[in-house]
């Protein structure tokens, strides 16, 4: 079976209401169809719903986190059934900066993934090592454990609606992408941990991202990989013309 690339922004604390709203306005006429590429725009929380109004056919919008409880006295967070209400569709999942500055725990993400996929918002969770675990040599060990703590108690029904994106740490906003091989080689490994806990054919069947100073530039080599179904992108994700093009790039795969 053939796995539908994604392509996902992610736009971090960035851009006001009107940047927000332009972007939209340049991307919607020239995206690929949804059958073809799923792209997504995972934005601060504050612009989802009017996104959500003006997201043209092909366009999914997500947030960037939500708790896992469904209401509470938590001031300032947001849960799925909040963005369930607003029509978001996706929600990135322990991406490493909520991971090193919000608390983010293995915990939590499963917490969260449950949630997501029991709202159907679909997750995109995000694994990824430091630099220090990748000159180790313990890439693999490492995001193992983050995957199988992700998908604990998470059944293979519920598994083939998620999405993972591989991260390694150092390669976030820091220009210094991961190799083709070496982003290829890390996501077979994290595939084979999908295998190991439910089956082969379900692990061939769940998209794998990359992310990690993805742009332009290296997109194409990226895609060509056996295993990289798509990418989540930052600082590229930002301007127009360069998600289109890397929305495009994916027409390729
Ligand atoms: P980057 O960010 O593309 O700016 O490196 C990727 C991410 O954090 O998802």
């Amino acid at each position: 079976m053939k796995r539908i690339p994604v392509i996902a922004g992610n736009w971090k604390m960035y851009k006001t209401k009107d940047e927000a709203l332009a972007f939209i306005y340049a991307v919607n006429q020239d995206l690929p169809a949804k059958e073809k590429v799923e792209t997504v725009i995972c934005a601060p929380s504050i612009f989802l719903r009017d996104l959500v109004k003006r997201q043209g056919e092909e366009l999914g919008i997500g947030a960037q986190n939500m708790h896992y409880l469904d209401q509470g006295a938590y001031t300032g967070e947001l849960s799925a059934l909040m963005l369930k209400s607003y029509g978001v569709k996706y929600v990135v999942i322990g991406h490493s900066e909520r991971r090193a500055y919000y608390n983010e725990t293995d915990e939590t993400v499963n917490l969260k993934l449950k949630k997501a996929i029991a709202e159907e918002i679909t997750p995109i969770v995000c694994c990824g090592e430091s630099l220090d675990i990748r000159e180790a040599g313990t890439t693999n060990d490492f995001v193992k454990v983050q995957v199988e703590a992700a998908y604990q108690d998470v059944s293979k029904e519920e598994a083939l609606k998620t999405i993972l994106a591989y991260e390694p740490i150092w390669a976030i906003g820091t220009g210094k992408t991961a190799t083709p091989e070496q982003a290829n080689d890390t996501i077979k490994a994290i595939r084979g941990v999908l295998a190991s806990i439910y089956d082969q054919e379900t692990a061939d069947q769940v998209r794998i991202l990359y992310g990690g100073s993805v742009k332009p530039a290296n997109v194409d080599e990226l895609l060509a990989t056996s295993d990289i179904d798509g990418a989540l992108i930052g600082g590229a994700s930002l301007q127009a013309d360069s998600f289109l093009t890397l929305a495009n790039a994916a027409l390729k795969k």
